[in-house]
Parts: C-alpha cells; structure tokens; sequence
C-alpha cells in the first residue's frame, strides 16, 4: 500500500492528481517552484472538491480531510519521505529532465518514480536517473477526478516490480490502469490527437464551423465533448507537443500539426487556461 505520494507541479494535472490520492486517503506533497502556481492549485482542488461536494459525490467532512492531507511547498526537499513521486510539469523535455535529475538525488532506496508525460519517450527520460528500473509513465486524463483512466508505460529499463506497484497504486485511488509498451504518444494520445488535429485541419479548410465540426463528433459518435473543445480543454500548446513527438517519433506526416494549430500557440491562444482557443472561455 502506498501511503504518501509526493507530485512535481501544481498545474491543471498536478493538482488533479493530487486531489485524487488525497481524497483516496493518501498523504500528499504538492511541490512546485512559484508559491503563486502553489496558491492556484489548492485554489482548484478547492473549487473541484466543492463540486463534487455539491453533486453528493462527496460530504464537506471528506472535503475538509482530503484538503488537510495535502501539504503545499516550494521545497524539494520534502518529497524524501514518499514511496511514490509523480512528476506533473509542462509538457517540455529539458524541464522533465531537470526535474527527475533533481528529485533523484532526494528520494530514498525503493522509491518509485512516476511522470506524468503525454508522450514523451519514457526510456529517455529514465535513462537520466540512477535507478532507471524505478522509472514508469503514470498518464493520467483531465480532468483526473472524474477520469477513470491511468495509462501505465513501461520504458525498456522499468522492472516488473515498479509495474506492479505503480498498478496497485492506481487500482488504491480508484482507478482502472492499462498497460502500454513505450512508444510515441503511447496508446491513447496516438489515437486521440491525430483526431484532434484532423478536426483542426477541416476548421482551417473551412468546411464547417467549429460549432457544427464538434457537434458532428458529439451527435454522431457519441464523444462527450467535440475535438475542438477538447484541445480547449488539454491546452493547444500540450497537444502541439505531443504532435511534434508523434511526428517526430515516426517520421511520418500523418501526424504533422496542422498550420492552424500552430499559429494559436504562437499567438498564445492556448484554450481554457488562457481564455481563449477554439472558444472564448469566461
Ligand atoms: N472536478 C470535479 N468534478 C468535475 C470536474 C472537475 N474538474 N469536471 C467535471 N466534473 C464532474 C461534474 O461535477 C459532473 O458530475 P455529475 O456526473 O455527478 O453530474 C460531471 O463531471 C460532468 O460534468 P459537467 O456536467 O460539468 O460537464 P460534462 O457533462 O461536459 O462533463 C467532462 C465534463 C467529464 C470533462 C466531459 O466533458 C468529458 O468527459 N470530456 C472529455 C474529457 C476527455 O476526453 N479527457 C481526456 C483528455 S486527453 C488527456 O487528458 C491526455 C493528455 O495527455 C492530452
């Protein structure tokens, strides 16, 4: 059983995960380098909590506890006592790595240790650590809380014991794992961008609107939300990057990014954390 978990970013799916293991029980160390991005993510696994307070999901007492097992810091140092830690940063390369070299030197014998990546190569990001065995891909889905799905990526060094704990670790706070060999984008984002970014290239042709694109998908294949507003909700610049990967990974066009996609980013229309992306966001 794993008891106290440390994560490595406050953003949108750092404070998810966070929430999560809190409200399944779990000690939590929520570490990120700005005390401002610190204040925003316990702002948000307020606001989140409290809607699955309102819905009956959860009683104010769970709200109040999983919030107290949540311990907020800039320092490093206080991810020493974790047997899991689970790096959440921006989808970047160079940051990722940074940030696994440092956490290495920190965290005690058997600690497993977990990144949230989209798509970046597992085994590369493995390799810069000294217990590369210990390394898996942990993907978890935004918004967390509500998505059931934790993809679980084994790069070529990760063991067979790392798999099976960081598979008891997901079935412990609730949700359904499934296992992928490391590979670009993984399973899901390879099936699911590529999706997104042909409903882009049909905007940018201009044969529908994006009201009437995402409504297509949502009516006539059952999707909970259209492609459009589901690059809103991932954020343009994550699902640019993961497309790179993808395209970069097999060099294969297939998974270029459509021009569209890439001049939001540049202008930094980014979807819901910004304001504004395929749709303006209040
Ligand atoms: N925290 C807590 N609860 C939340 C929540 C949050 N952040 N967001 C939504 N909910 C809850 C609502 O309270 C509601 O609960 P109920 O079922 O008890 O009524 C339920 O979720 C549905 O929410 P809404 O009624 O507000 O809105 P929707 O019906 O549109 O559902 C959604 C929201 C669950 C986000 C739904 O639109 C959906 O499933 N969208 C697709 C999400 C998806 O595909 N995510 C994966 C993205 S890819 C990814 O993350 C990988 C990355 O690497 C790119």
């Amino acid at each position: 059983m794993t008891n106290q978990v440390a994560v490595i970013g406050a953003g949108i799916m750092g404070a998810g995960i966070a929430q999560t293991c809190a409200v399944a029980g779990l000690r939590v160390t929520m570490i990120d380098v700005a005390q401002a991005a610190l204040e925003r993510g316990l702002l948000s696994i307020d606001n989140s909590l409290e809607r699955l307070v309102a819905r009956q999901k959860l009683t104010a007492v769970q709200k109040t506890e999983a919030l107290a097992r949540i311990q907020a810091t800039t320092d490093y140092a206080a991810l020493a006592g974790a047997q899991l830690v689970i790096e959440a940063a921006t989808e970047n390369l160079d940051v990722k790595l940074r940030i696994l070299r440092q956490l290495a030197t920190l965290v005690v014998k058997d600690t497993i240790i977990a990144t949230n990546t989209s798509s970046i190569s597992i085994t590369q990001l493995a390799a810069v650590v000294p217990v590369p065995e210990r390394v898996i891909g942990m993907h978890f889905f935004n918004p967390v809380p509500v998505m059931a799905l934790v993809e679980l990526i084994r790069g070529l060094q990760t063991s067979d014991e790392t798999h099976a704990r960081a598979l008891a670790f997901a079935q412990q706070i609730g949700k359904t794992p499934i296992s992928v060999r490391n590979s670009p984008g993984f399973a899901v984002n390879r099936i699911l961008c590529p999706m997104i970014n042909e409903a882009i290239f049909a905007l940018q042709e201009g044969l529908a609107t994006a009201e009437d694109i995402d409504n297509g998908m949502k009516l006539g294949c059952g999707h909970p939300i259209g492609p459009l507003a589901l690059a809103d909700l991932v954020g343009l610049d994550t699902l640019l990057a993961v497309l790179e990967v993808l395209y970069e990974g097999f060099n294969d066009p297939k998974y270029r990014p459509a021009p569209l996609l890439k001049e939001m980013v540049a202008a930094g229309y980014l979807g819901r954390k910004s304001g504004r992306g395929f749709y303006v966001h209040s």
